[in-house]
């Protein structure tokens, strides 16, 4: 049974029914089955089913045009539980992911309504769009609201991170989606950093929320240890993305090998709730350890922002906290805003309590040699 279509898109039921009319909906191609001869690949050296260690590694084309594989429907139809939205489409990266979403559904006539602290992937796929941008401050709900209140003529997009990397910290979903509700705005949530570790059982922040976004936007190459990404949503938003999202047409598919793995990687992220505990329990120790060593540290969950100021400092306590055998690397402008380049302390289940102590102790001799440095 098709779900229903958020009201926010409900645009695009007319335009799929338009494409149907005119004999330009596109759909998924298998390669061809045995006993045919296939001219339809790019498979130029035919090794995509030769190279190990698996069977499959390459697509061989767009999913358009014969390189829809099982695999693909499979980890889609996994995503799209993860995340409790009707229906999902693999894309090769969540880069590609966000750049393909959002420029295919905003339009010249339409705002975007964007967290000042967005990925570069939403930033860029807000500016292919050609749509208004309107950049709100980070976190802030009055001022999205506000950027809705006066719209240009066509329709609105609010979208966001739901745990934004670099500074750890989470904008209040359920407030942005009443303001979105109230406004006649989808909203978009890129939860790449929050799947698989945050929110009930790995589900997301969304979920945390009891929010149901009109877009969700994972990746594969994170917590669930592969690469690819997806896009989930109403049956309509994923049949539009196999139209008219660029970065996924015209693109070769997903290596079958490589979903494939992130097929496993969701499976054992659910199937292995231990890994998910430790992650949490370890990065509650370092916060706590740090704290109380009086460092300043941002946010919640597996990321801990250690803002430190300039990037020559942060450089400085990398290289002190390497000597003393612990890789953070410091993240500098323009990842950044200038003047708060940080080290980024990023948390896994490989990490035991003694790693996690061993770092804190090492935190702390830094700070303490830190004293002598020039300019301290
Ligand atoms: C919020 C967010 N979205 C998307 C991406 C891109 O994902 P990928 O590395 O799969 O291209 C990243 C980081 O890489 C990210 O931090």
């Amino acid at each position: 049974v098709k779900q229903a279509t958020p009201q926010a898109l409900s645009f695009l039921d007319e335009a799929l029914a338009q494409a149907r009319v005119e004999g330009l909906l596109r759909v998924r191609q298998a390669p061809p089955p045995p006993g045919r001869l296939c001219l339809c690949s790019n498979d130029y050296l035919g090794l995509a089913d030769r190279l190990a260690p698996a069977e499959m590694t390459g697509a061989g084309s767009s999913r358009l045009v014969a390189g829809d594989r099982a695999v693909h429907r499979e980890l889609e139809a996994a995503a799209a539980d993860l995340v409790s939205q009707p229906a999902a489409l693999v894309f090769t990266s969540g880069y590609a992911a966000n750049v393909g979403l959002l420029s295919c559904l905003a339009g010249p006539q339409d705002l975007i309504v964007s967290d000042a602290l967005n990925h570069a992937s939403i930033i860029d796929g807000a500016r292919l769009s050609r749509a208004h941008v309107r950049v709100v401050p980070h976190l802030d709900v009055e001022a999205t609201a506000r950027a809705l209140a006066d719209p240009p003529p066509g329709r609105a997009f609010v979208v966001t991170e739901s745990y934004f990397s670099m500074d750890a910290d989470s904008p209040d979903l359920a407030a942005l989606r009443r303001v979105c509700d109230a406004h006649g705005a989808a909203l978009l949530v890129d939860e790449a950093h929050a799947l698989g570790v945050l929110g009930p059982g790995g589900r997301g922040l969304c979920a945390q929320a009891g929010v149901l976004a009109d877009a969700v936007v994972g990746t594969f190459g994170k917590a669930f240890g592969a690469g690819g990404a997806f896009v989930a949503g109403c049956e309509s938003l994923i049949a539009w993305l196999w139209n008219r999202a660029r970065s996924f047409v015209f693109s070769t598919g997903v290596s079958p090998m490589v979903a494939a793995a992130a097929l496993d990687g969701l499976r054992r992220a659910a199937g292995e709730p231990g890994r998910r505990e430790a992650v949490l329990s370890r990065a509650t120790r370092l916060r706590a350890g740090l704290a109380a060593r009086g460092l300043r540290v941002l946010g919640h969950g597996p990321i801990i922002p250690w803002v430190v100021g300039e990037p020559r400092r942060a450089v400085r306590f990398a290289e002190a906290l390497v000597v003393r055998g612990v890789d953070v690397r410091a993240i500098r402008p323009p990842s950044v805003p200038a003047g708060t380049a940080r080290l980024r302390l990023t948390v896994t289940a490989a990490l035991t309590e003694a790693d996690v102590d061993h770092a804190i102790a090492a935190v702390g001799a830094a700070l303490a040699e830190s004293a002598g440095w020039p300019g301290a």
